[in-house]
């Protein structure tokens, strides 16, 4: 059971100083897996656009995709504090087309809040959708859906313009009623200096230990997705070579007869060859 329920005992964690794990879940046997573990959130990103889907970004993701994807892992953690990334183009259009889809998150899927990214701009759509009471997390630093006007994926404020700019964001977003924020891909510094001003949880992803909490992409963490792994991913396992392997063995038992042998098949105490006689 998680002991994650609301937005006030995400919050509360930082105030008793326990870290946050969070990590990403996309369908409903990862989200059991995961949620067996004890990880306090689940965040069904859109960075299943590339990891699951084949896309090159996550800029393709349409809002339908997020709902299907964020449905099974509510159906596979149902106990669990599961947050729904808005996709490009679900919230930048204006507040009302933020507020229809933020409403599908938690409507149709299941969900126990949203996440979006940016800074400024987005504060007034964080306004509105929690008025709405649609609970919002930020995410700042490197936001993949804008990847390509921040200069690719790559280490954001590190000069002092960007790091005051960044810090500007987190306060401005947390007066807007977030009630975390992700902040990807920034120096552990600047990530100490927002987790100690802001009085919501930092979770961070390449932005150092000192933030109130972790999240990294599963399928990183486990060595399953091997085409881009970013230099600040601890790769726990390696589990792409060891499914190529019991794959192959697989190929080479069906191909030799070894598989299914008997332990995997049924028997029938009939006398088939006498009943064909028979007819
Ligand atoms: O889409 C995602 O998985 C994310 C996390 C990496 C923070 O936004």
């Amino acid at each position: 059971m998680n002991k994650l329920k609301t937005i006030q005992d995400v919050i509360a964690m930082k105030t008793s100083g326990e870290k946050i794990t969070m990590l990403t879940a996309y369908d409903a046997s990862m989200a059991a897996l995961i949620a067996d573990t004890g990880v306090e959130i689940l965040l069904v990103g859109d960075s299943l656009g590339m990891v699951l889907l084949g896309y090159d970004s996550t800029v393709p993701v349409t809002m339908d995709e997020m709902i299907h994807h964020s449905s099974a892992v509510r159906r596979g953690a149902p106990d669990s504090f599961v947050i729904g990334d808005m996709p490009f183009g679900s919230y930048q259009t204006d507040v009302y087309d933020a507020i229809v889809n933020g409403n599908r998150f938690l409507k149709e899927a299941g969900c126990d809040a949203v996440k979006l990214e940016g800074g400024l701009e987005v504060c007034e759509t964080v306004r509105a959708l929690v008025q709405a009471g649609i609970p919002v997390m930020g995410h700042v630093g490197l936001t993949p859906q804008t990847a390509s006007q921040l200069g690719g994926y790559k280490v954001q404020g590190k000069d002092e313009a960007s790091a005051i700019k960044l810090l500007e964001e987190a306060k401005a977003l947390t007066e807007a009623g977030v009630f975390g924020i992700v902040l990807e891909c920034i120096p552990r510094e600047l990530a100490q200096v927002v987790t100690d001003t802001i009085a919501v949880p930092t979770i961070g992803i390449g932005a150092g230990s000192h933030c109130d909490g972790q999240v990294l992409v599963t399928h990183d963490l486990l060595g399953m997705f091997e085409k881009f792994i970013p230099s600040f991913v601890k790769t726990y396992t390696h589990l792409a070579p060891l499914m190529k392997e019991n794959i192959s063995t697989y190929i080479n038992e069906v191909k030799g007869g070894a598989f299914p042998d008997d332990e995997h098949s049924f028997s029938s105490d009939i006398d088939l060859k006498g009943l064909l006689k028979k007819k």
